[in-house]
């Protein structure tokens, strides 16, 4: 499978209402309203894409008759990840007593775990010191929120979309140590990388100390401009802190290139790592600035941050070999290929949506701003009902964000267009067209 070098054959469905089209949109339907192939040099491993993709479908555990659109949430994991998990699990339930500490420990949270780090660092384009292993984004966003000092008056930016997990620990802080915590409003949708820089630009102030926001917006899935206004604020001497719960595994994640101090996400979504698997980047000059949250026996290694903020205490070692297995899986598919097949599905699916005239699509349109999720509201249907629906009636399942945000649904690359296209028939029955 790695090296595999196919043809890609995308057969388009109608090409939409283009009198509803602004300029972005023209774009991706131009890009779909015909047949269009994309050739690749090594001719002697000619595989339909089709074909390539059904066989990467076949790597995963996925019941075949259900489907699975909720990879926002949590992604499904293939075979060899739940094999390694299991078989890691079996060895340690049989055969604990050989463990004599002379070699690696049969349990995470106390070493370094290089290996797997590198790994991570290899795929963010980062340095393996500036990666911390932690459970998940949540735990990476309370890393930075407890661990900065910061004084009563300061000020951090965020949005007014933020999950949980990336808001609630700036909450906490302006809670109990009197800082500011503003929430800027975007856009729903938001149309443009220059609305958004524009809204922060307008608020930056010489209070303002961080900026944390999402690099992809987990109720719209906009992608944010996090490298340009990570280049706004070092000017001004803020420090960004960016939220990649959605993104690695999904798109293109470059630290060097963005630029922010510090990034953290999870693997258990769009990596197809097993729960409980995440990371915390910082980088190598600001990781000094933040205390670690839990202190264990590394708690002050000053020439190892990554290490040092990875202090966990005993730590179920067969999950942290789940990862290293999503991260092998990740790069023998390809990492570019990934991106731009989930990519591909996510514009498809937008494509067809807007044959609906009931629906609303609340992900940007701009082609830079959107990937693998999307989400949608059906004009006087509450989200939970499209959503029970879907799998009553089509065994598809992705996921209803509530009523006023609409239903999301995440594309990977266990799904394939012609499960785009029975969601859509669905939608159109009923939306009564
Ligand atoms: C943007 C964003 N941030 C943070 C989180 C929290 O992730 P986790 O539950 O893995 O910590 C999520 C989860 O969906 C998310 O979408």
């Amino acid at each position: 499978m790695p090296g595999a070098a196919p043809i890609l054959i995308i057969k388009s469905r109608a090409a939409g209402n283009p009198d509803r089209a602004v300029d972005n949109r023209r774009l991706v339907l131009k890009e779909f309203g015909r047949i269009y192939v994309r050739e690749e040099k090594r001719l002697e491993s000619k595989v339909e894409e089709k074909e390539f993709w059904e066989k990467v479908r076949a790597e995963f555990l996925l019941d075949p008759g259900q489907v699975f659109f909720n990879t926002g949430t949590l992604g499904a994991m293939p075979r060899r990840v739940f094999d390694r998990v299991v078989s890691h699990l079996r060895l340690t339930a049989e055969r604990i007593a050989e463990w004599d500490y002379y070699g690696p420990d049969w349990i995470s949270g106390y070493q370094p775990w290089s290996e797997i780090r590198e790994k991570i660092a290899r795929l963010l384009n980062c340095e393996l010191k500036e990666i911390a292993l932690t459970e998940n984004a949540t735990a990476g966003m309370n890393y930075l929120s407890n661990g900065l000092d910061l004084k009563p008056g300061d000020e951090i930016l965020g949005t007014d979309q933020e999950h949980p997990g990336g808001e609630s620990g700036w909450k906490l802080k302006a809670a109990r140590c009197g800082v500011i915590y503003r929430q800027l409003p975007l856009g729903k949708p938001i149309n443009s990388p220059k609305e958004v820089i524009e809204t922060f630009l307008r608020a930056m102030g010489p209070r303002t100390r961080v900026l944390a926001v999402p690099h992809m917006i987990t109720g719209s899935g906009a992608i944010l401009p996090v490298k340009e206004l990570c280049a706004e604020c070092r000017q001004r001497g803020i420090i960004t802190v960016i939220d990649g719960a959605q993104t690695v595994g999904q798109i293109k994640v470059d630290l060097q290139d963005l630029g922010c101090d510090a990034y953290y996400g999870s693997f258990h979504k769009w990596l197809c790592a097993p729960a409980g698997n995440g990371f915390l980047y910082l980088r190598q000059d600001r990781a000094p600035e933040v205390w670690t949250t839990l202190a264990s026996t590394q708690w002050d290694n000053r020439e190892d941050h990554g290490f040092r903020l990875s202090q966990r205490g005993t730590g179920n070692l067969s999950l942290l070999f789940g990862l290293d297995e999503a991260l092998d899986f990740h790069f023998e598919l390809g990492p570019e290929r990934v991106y731009s097949r989930i990519k591909d599905l996510g514009d498809y699916l937008r494509t067809r949506l807007r044959e609906i005239s009931r629906i609303k699509i609340l992900t940007p349109l701009h082609p830079e701003m959107a990937a693998g999720i999307t989400v949608y509201s059906l004009e006087g249907l509450p989200a939970n009902y499209i959503q029970d629906e879907l799998w009553k009636r089509g065994r598809l399942r992705p996921r209803a964000l509530g009523d006023g945000s609409g239903v999301r649904q995440s594309t990977h690359i266990y799904n394939s267009l012609a499960e785009i296209d029975r969601t859509v028939d669905i939608l159109k029955d009923l939306a009564g067209k």
